[in-house]
């Protein structure tokens, strides 16, 4: 598959989505949201694939939805385009997404970083909702999902000043899951990635869905998902594998069975 706004490449079980409108910050039009989750879903139906990093550059993971294409653009436009649909299949996406993000992180760029199961970011990062600075509100997640990870207030105070975290603060506030120097991000998604690529795949996936349901169920039905996942589990070649593996005090090899 060949792309215009992205990159995408596999190396080892790992896929490496890179976005790549590095003028514009990397802007996410409509054609580079189409592509990305394009390539979402055919890395995950891939079964050469068993994580998913997705990154930008060091300049800009994304500095938002694309200005230019909604600057114009009349309500009824924007209505029948429907330009936030494509953004639910990303939470359909069943293996981890790990977000390698340094730089710009605003506005959808938020948004998109907030759909990664897992993020790295580099010390040079700054992460914020600045919509309101354009008279109008994210469209994409970002009162819903910030508001889940900072809490009411932190979210609140970002998103009606617009005024972007730092990466530390980010960390303070466990939006992101580490922060190191910008040289060492990609790397280090990169390593996280190649550490739960060696997990049992199957399970790697229940217990992403399973952690998910903690935001959408209340807690006896997240508790009775849970359950019923590891009794699936269970019945996994990967599960005799594991436990044999233990038992002969040796490196477990799994299949994804
Ligand atoms: N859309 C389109 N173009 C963008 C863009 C965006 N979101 N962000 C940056 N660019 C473009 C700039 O227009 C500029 O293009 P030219 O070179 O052709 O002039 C280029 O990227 C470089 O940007 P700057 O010259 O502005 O770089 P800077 O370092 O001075 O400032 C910045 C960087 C603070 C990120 C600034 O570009 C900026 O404020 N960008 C807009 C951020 C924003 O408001 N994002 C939210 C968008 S709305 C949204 O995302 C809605 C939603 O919920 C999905």
């Amino acid at each position: 598959m060949t792309y215009e706004y992205i990159k995408a490449e596999c190396v080892d079980s790992i896929g490496i989505i890179t976005l790549n409108r590095p003028k514009i910050l990397n802007a996410l039009n409509l054609q580079l949201m189409n592509e990305l989750v394009s390539e979402l879903e055919r890395m995950d139906q891939d079964p050469a694939i068993r994580v998913i990093v997705l990154t930008g550059n060091d300049k800009a993971f994304a500095a938002g939805a694309d200005i230019n294409e909604m600057a114009e653009a009349s309500a009824m436009e924007i209505l029948k385009r429907d330009q936030f649909a494509v953004w639910d299949r990303i939470s359909l996406i069943s293996k981890p997404i790990i977000g390698a993000v340094s730089g710009f992180v605003l506005g959808g760029g938020c948004e998109l970083m907030m759909n990664c199961d897992m993020i790295i970011a580099s010390e040079t990062t700054v992460i914020g909702q600045p919509e309101i600075k354009l008279g109008v509100m994210p469209g994409a997640g970002g009162t819903q999902r910030l508001t889940r990870a900072v809490g009411l207030n932190k979210a609140m105070e970002m998103l009606l000043t617009g005024e972007p975290i730092s990466a530390k603060e980010a960390l303070r506030y466990r939006l992101v899951n580490l922060v190191v120097p910008v040289e060492a991000y990609y790397q280090e998604a990169l390593k996280l990635a190649k550490q739960i690529s060696e997990q049992a795949p199957l399970a790697v996936q229940v217990i992403k869905k399973s952690v998910h349901k903690a935001d959408n169920l209340p807690l006896a039905d997240a508790l009775d998902y849970e359950r019923n996942g590891f009794y699936l589990l269970m019945a996994s070649e990967d599960r005799k594998e594991g436990m044999q593996a233990f038992l002969e005090k040796r490196k477990p090899r799994f299949s994804g069975k």
